[in-house]
């Protein structure tokens, strides 16, 4: 199987202004700056808390919260400011992954995530022989809905009142994405 995302700690991915790389136990405060904002994690899971407390970025950088070994920080003007993630399905599922990424808010809408979600890709498909990658988004989501549609990805179905947030139940939008593979089974 080859190497998950993480867990080469010399992995560097340059992009247009932002290197993609393993986080470190010296982002914590730039972690600290950018992921304690009310507005990030309305479109995560309940693993993102708020307020994002000093002990909730010891906890991720120590490898507690997340398998750091299938997740980027994201570097912007030198400092981390949001991350992404493919966790690799397993037995049957092991050629697709499921993304995820944030952003601090500093940088939202001048298409870094577009950029970096493509980054990511051109890198995992074929270092991690990935051929399908799907996401999850919240139906209050529409910015990252866009990113991944920019990025070739096939809206697929909802799973209908999936999460239930702090206002009621919401439904999740699937997107995917597959790669042309050698082992599909025509019908
Ligand atoms: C979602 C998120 C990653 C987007 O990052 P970003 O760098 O601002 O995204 P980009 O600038 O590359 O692209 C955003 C696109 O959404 C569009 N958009 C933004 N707000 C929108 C809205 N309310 N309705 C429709 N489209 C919207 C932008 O116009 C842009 O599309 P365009 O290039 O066609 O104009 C960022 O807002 C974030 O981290 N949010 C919190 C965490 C999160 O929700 N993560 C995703 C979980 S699935």
């Amino acid at each position: 199987m080859a190497e998950e995302a993480g867990s080469d700690p010399g992995l560097f991915l340059a992009g247009d202004g932002f290197v993609l790389r393993p986080w470190r136990p010296g982002d914590l405060d730039a972690l600290l700056r950018h992921a304690d904002d009310p507005q990030v994690p309305r479109g995560l899971s309940d693993r993102f808390p708020h307020p994002y407390t000093r002990a909730d970025g010891e906890a991720f950088l120590a490898g507690k919260v997340v398998d750091l070994s299938q997740a980027l920080a994201i570097e912007i003007a030198g400092e981390a400011c949001g991350g992404i993630g493919l966790r690799r399905g397993t037995g049957e599922r092991a050629h697709s992954a499921e993304l995820g990424y944030w952003l601090g808010r500093a940088h939202w809408g001048h298409g870094w995530m577009t950029r970096v979600v493509a980054r990511c890709l051109d890198w995992a498909v074929p270092a991690l022989e990935l051929e399908r990658i799907a996401a999850e988004v919240l139906d209050t989501n529409p910015a990252s809905a866009r990113v991944l549609a920019k990025n070739g990805f096939v809206e697929e179905g909802l799973r209908r009142s999936a999460v239930r947030k702090a206002d009621g139940l919401h439904d999740l939008r699937l997107f995917a994405r597959v790669w042309p593979a050698t082992g599909r089974v025509e019908r």
